[in-house]
């Protein structure tokens, strides 16, 4: 009998916040061979993405230290492993710090994503499915913002990803891999990331360090629950696409006001000391996505976790695993 041989699915940025998840989420699948990578930077706290790794590793995912800048270590890997699917979550993710370190931007998002697709036009793969971002919306009416909205990016980050979508559009014109953007609308929840909002105020209260409100907390952000975002990314795995080229939005649409989100982690955590900062004009004031494109797509109903249900599982995670922070 002829056994039929598991696709092969590369995760850059598997170390990070949403490579793991869905990395973990694949390989308890058991229908494929996950294969990840990440350069392992030290953005924030690398305890966290050690402990991340150290999960994945339990559960045999193949692991190998690759800089996406490092575009021959890519190409031996591809040869390799003869990949059906890519990921690519790996990116210096951030808005503020893209003003500090730019360069980190230039050369993670854009010359590192110009030398993916440079290799992986080399071989037959199905799909890349690569993180964008909401960021690239801006900030003006209308909302929610559906995929056709006009973009609007105002700092470095958000113009990294835009990039991207459009270096990826115009190539799969001339690739037989098929390209889907996903942008990505404040992903939240176990695992998260310590740069973020909600982990960076758990870690503010348990560390009696104060904590930073721009703005009086006068900000929408549409959070959006990292189980769902998987769910649909894991969604998109064998689904079937005719275009080259599609941008979903991934988000929960029920934008929260900050502050209603600081008060249910009050509920769960003691609170930090809290310094009013003025807006920074690196953040925009409000990010409401449409999720029906990506809906009508999979044809099916996503159900979507409550916001209360997602921070108590997120402050449950990180009372459970505060000493990675210490
Ligand atoms: N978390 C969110 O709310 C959110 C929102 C919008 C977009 N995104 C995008 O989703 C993707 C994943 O985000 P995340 O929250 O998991 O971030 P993360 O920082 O936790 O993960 C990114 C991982 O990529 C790795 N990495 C960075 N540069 C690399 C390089 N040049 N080569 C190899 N590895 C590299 C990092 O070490 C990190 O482990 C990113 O592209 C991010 O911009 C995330």
């Amino acid at each position: 009998m002829k056994i039929k041989k598991k696709k092969k699915i590369l995760i850059t940025g598997v170390a990070g916040f949403i490579g793991f998840s869905l990395a973990k989420k694949i390989i308890e699948l058991k229908k494929y061979d996950v294969i990840g990578i990440d350069n392992l930077n030290s953005y924030y706290i690398k305890k966290l993405k050690i402990k991340r790794l150290s999960l994945l590793k339990k559960q045999k995912l193949k692991f190998y230290k690759i800089d996406l800048i490092e575009k021959n270590k890519l190409y031996n890997l591809f040869k390799k492993h003869d990949f059906d699917i890519v990921f690519n979550l790996a990116a210096q993710a951030g808005v503020r710090y893209s003003f500090e370190n730019p360069k980190s931007y230039t050369d993670s998002n854009i010359i590192g994503f110009i030398n993916l697709i440079e290799v992986t036009r080399n071989f037959k793969i199905d799909k890349l499915i690569f993180a964008s971002s909401s960021s690239i919306y801006g900030d003006q009416n209308p909302f929610p913002k559906t995929e056709n909205s006009d973009v609007n990016p105002i700092n470095l980050y958000s113009l990294s990803k835009l990039s991207n979508e459009q270096f990826a559009k115009s190539i799969s014109k001339k690739l037989n891999t098929k390209m889907i953007g996903l942008r990505f609308f404040t992903i939240y929840g176990p695992w998260g990331r310590p740069d973020m909002m909600i982990l960076k105020y758990l870690i503010a209260a348990y560390k009696k360090l104060s904590f930073p409100l721009f703005n009086n907390g006068d900000h929408y952000r549409d959070f959006t629950y990292i189980d769902d975002a998987i769910n649909l990314c894991i969604s998109l795995l064998n689904k079937k696409t005719r275009k080259k080229f599609e941008i979903f939005n991934i988000c929960s649409s029920k934008p929260l006001h900050i502050t209603k989100i600081l008060k249910e982690i009050d509920k769960y955590s003691p609170k930090p000391l809290i310094i009013n900062k003025p807006r920074d004009k690196a953040d925009v004031y409000k990010t409401y996505g449409d999720n029906k494109k990506i809906r009508n797509f999979l044809g099916k109903k996503i159900l979507l976790t409550s916001y209360k249900h997602g921070v108590k599982n997120t402050c449950d995670w990180f009372f459970r695993n505060k000493k990675i922070f210490t």
